[in-house]
C-alpha cells in the first residue's frame, strides 16, 4: 500500500514538474530560500513569539527582524505594519474597522467596481449594516476617471478604497492622484495592492495611501500570510476598530497567536522581493511582451486592459468567437486562467471585464495569462503553440461560445 502510494507521489510530482504553470497572480510557487528560513520555525524553533522566557524572546525577534523587512519593501515604519492570514482578512479589517471607528463622523465609502471580491463583499456587507457604498465605473481600458470620484465625495464620505493593480487585467490606477483628492477632502484612502507588492517598487507615502493590504504567497512567499499598513503619521493618523478580540496581539488589532513561520517567510520573500525586483520585472516584462507580440498575431486577438498602464506580467487577452473555457481544457499541459482564481469556479462572466464594458460573450472569450519568476522563454513558445493550434482548431469546428 505504502509502496503504491508512494509511486503515486512521484507520478503527481513528476507530472506537475511538465507542467507550464502561468497563473502566477492566482499564487506563485514559493521561493526555496523562503521555506529554507521557514524550515526551523516549523520544527526546533516552535515558540511563542508572545512568551516572555527565552524562547518566546528569541522567535519575537525573528518577527521583529520579519517586519522591518516588510517594512522597507513598501517604505513604511516596521510598527506601522499589523500581520495577517493574507490580504482577505486585512482588507477586512481594514475597512470594516475604519468604519466602525468613524461611524460618528459619517456612514459613506467610495469604491470601484473593478475592485477583487473581497473589496465589494466586505463592502456590501457594511450595506447590510446601514453604511452607504458608491460602486463608481471604469472607461473601457480599465481606469477610473479620478473626476468621479472627487464628484462622489460628500461630507459623510470616510473612505475611498480602489486597488493599485487590478488581478484580472493588470490595469494600475492612478493611486497618488486619487489619495491627493480624498486627503484635501478629509478623506481616508486605502488601496489594495495585492497584486503590486513585491512586484513593483512601492512607497506608501508616494501612493498617499493610509491603509495598504498585500499577501505574501503573490510574490514567492508563503500563503496563509499577510500584512495591512496603517499610517499612523502625517496627513493623518488612522484608527481602526478590530474584527479579532483576544490576547491584545498586534497592537490589539489582530488577537491571535502570531503565526511565526508564515510571518519570517514573508520577510524573507519580501527581502528577495527588494533585492531582486530590478532583474526579474525585466526579465519578465521581456517574456510577456514577447507572448503578446506572439499572440497578437492571432485573427482578431486583443488585449482587455490599458496597455500603457499595465503590470509587466499580465496579458489578458480575447479571442473573437473562442469559449475561453474549451480553449483552456484543450491546452494539455499549460496552467492558466480564464478569470480571477477566486471567481473562476462560477459561471458569471468576468465583473471587471464586464465593468469594462464587455459584451458576455467577450467575457467568456477571454484568458488571463500571469508570469513569473520561474517561468522561461521556453514556456511561452509552448503556450504561443499551444494557443494557436488550439484556438485553430476550434475556430474550424465552429465552437461557438455558449450562452451561459
Ligand atoms: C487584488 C487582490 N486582492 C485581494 C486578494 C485576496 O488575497 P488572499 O486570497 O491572499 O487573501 C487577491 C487574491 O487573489 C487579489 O488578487
Amino acid at each position: 500500500m505504502k509502496c503504491k502510494a508512494l509511486l503515486i507521489d512521484i507520478v503527481n510530482l513528476i507530472l506537475v514538474k511538465l507542467m507550464i504553470y502561468l497563473d502566477n497572480n492566482a499564487t506563485t510557487k514559493l521561493d526555496p530560500r523562503v521555506l529554507e528560513v521557514m524550515m526551523p520555525y516549523l520544527t526546533e524553533e516552535y515558540g511563542n513569539a508572545a512568551s516572555n522566557h527565552a524562547f518566546g524572546v528569541s522567535i519575537n525577534s525573528s518577527v521583529q527582524t520579519a517586519r522591518e523587512q516588510i517594512s522597507e519593501l513598501v517604505n513604511c515604519a516596521p510598527t506601522d505594519l499589523i500581520f495577517t492570514s493574507g490580504a482577505t482578512e486585512a482588507i477586512n479589517l481594514a475597512i470594516k474597522g475604519l468604519a466602525k471607528e468613524n461611524q460618528q463622523r459619517g456612514n459613506h465609502i467610495i469604491t470601484c467596481e473593478t475592485e477583487h471580491p473581497a473589496v465589494l463583499d466586505t463592502c456590501r456587507a457594511l450595506e447590510a449594516d446601514g453604511f452607504q457604498v458608491s460602486y463608481l465605473p471604469v472607461q473601457p481600458n480599465g481606469l477610473i476617471n479620478i473626476e468621479l470620484i472627487r464628484e462622489a465625495i460628500t461630507p459623510s464620505t470616510i473612505l475611498v478604497s480602489v486597488m493599485l493593480v487590478n488581478n484580472e487585467t493588470g490595469v494600475i490606477q492612478p493611486v497618488r492622484e486619487i489619495s491627493e483628492i480624498c486627503h484635501s477632502n478629509g478623506v481616508f484612502f486605502m488601496t489594495d495592492a495585492t497584486q503590486a507588492v513585491g512586484k513593483m517598487l512601492i512607497d506608501v507615502n508616494d501612493l498617499g495611501a493610509d491603509l495598504m493590504v498585500f499577501s505574501g504567497h503573490k510574490f514567492y512567499g508563503p500563503k496563509g500570510v499577510g500584512a495591512l499598513y496603517i499610517r499612523s503619521r502625517r496627513p493623518f493618523k488612522v484608527k481602526l476598530n478590530p474584527l479579532l478580540h483576544g490576547g491584545g496581539h498586534e497592537r490589539g488589532l489582530r488577537s491571535g497567536t502570531l503565526n511565526v513561520p508564515g510571518i519570517v517567510g514573508l520577510g524573507q520573500a519580501a527581502f528577495l522581493a527588494k533585492s531582486e525586483l530590478k532583474q526579474n520585472s525585466f526579465n519578465i516584462k521581456v517574456l510577456r511582451d514577447y507572448l503578446e507580440s506572439n499572440l497578437l498575431s492571432i485573427n482578431q486577438s486583443y488585449i482587455n486592459g490599458d496597455v500603457s498602464n499595465r503590470m509587466y506580467n499580465v496579458c489578458n487577452l480575447r479571442f473573437k468567437g473562442i469559449d475561453a473555457d474549451a480553449l483552456i481544457v484543450g491546452l494539455k499541459d499549460i496552467m492558466l486562467s480564464n478569470g480571477s482564481a477566486c471567481s473562476s469556479a462560477k459561471v458569471e462572466p468576468s465583473h471587471v471585464l464586464k465593468a469594462m464594458g464587455l459584451s458576455d460573450e467577450d467575457c467568456y472569450s477571454s484568458i488571463r495569462i500571469s508570469i513569473g519568476k520561474y517561468n522561461t522563454k521556453e514556456d511561452i513558445d509552448a503556450v504561443v503553440n499551444e494557443l494557436k493550434e488550439t484556438i485553430t482548431q476550434l475556430r474550424e469546428m465552429k465552437n461557438p461560445v455558449p450562452i451561459r
